[in-house]
């Protein structure tokens, strides 16, 4: 089944963010996407998406609320092993390819999706060559760059990470979801930490 509408609100809400890095990536972007039929696959984390909900911003509810939606027809994914951080940490994220190369429409000039990070779930410093953007659409999280102390986020909060540059992330008590999108370098790369 298709995932459109998942990818209609995603556009719809990147279109009212007026960021000069997003305009600068989205602008002029070709979203008439081909998508592929990818098999859907789930992790416990998605069971965290109804609690979110309470804690959406309020500009951000109705696309949290389409990945809801369709969150059975989408093939989540993880990018670690238990080797990396843990059997917890996997217990407790997930994250999905919305657009990208590998994603559910197909791109190879951005990368870009939502991932679901469970309540005092603790992602410590990692980094990758591709610049990212992260919104948050959930507030209670807690977001570190470049070594500076984890500091709260809110909903719809911009969070941008030049290439390379180190960056941590830890939940609140409740769980957080967040946009995120890479541009500018490896758009497979797993991220190294
Ligand atoms: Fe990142």
């Amino acid at each position: 089944m298709s995932v459109k509408p998942l990818l209609n609100a995603f556009r719809d809400y990147l279109s009212l963010r007026d960021e000069p890095v997003i305009r600068e990536w989205l602008d002029g972007f070709d979203w008439n996407l081909s998508e592929r039929n990818l098999v859907p696959k789930t992790y416990s984390a998605c069971g965290f998406l109804t609690a979110a909900q309470e804690h959406a911003g309020r500009a951000e509810a109705a696309l949290l609320s389409r990945l809801i939606d369709c969150s059975g027809q989408v093939q989540w994914q993880q990018m670690y092993t238990a080797e990396d951080f843990g059997q917890s940490f996997l217990d407790n994220y997930t994250h999905m390819e919305l657009i990208g190369p590998e994603g559910h429409f197909m791109s190879d000039e951005i990368a870009a999706g939502l991932v679901i990070y469970g309540p005092g779930l603790d992602y410590p410093d990692h980094w990758h060559i591709a610049e990212e953007i992260y919104i948050p659409l959930t507030s209670d999280g807690l977001w570190s760059a470049d070594g500076a102390p984890l500091a709260a986020r809110k909903a719809g909060s911009f969070i941008f990470h030049e290439s390379n540059m180190r960056h941590a992330i830890r939940a609140g008590g409740a769980p957080l979801v967040a946009l995120w999108v890479w541009c500018n370098g490896d758009l497979r790369q797993k991220a190294d930490y």
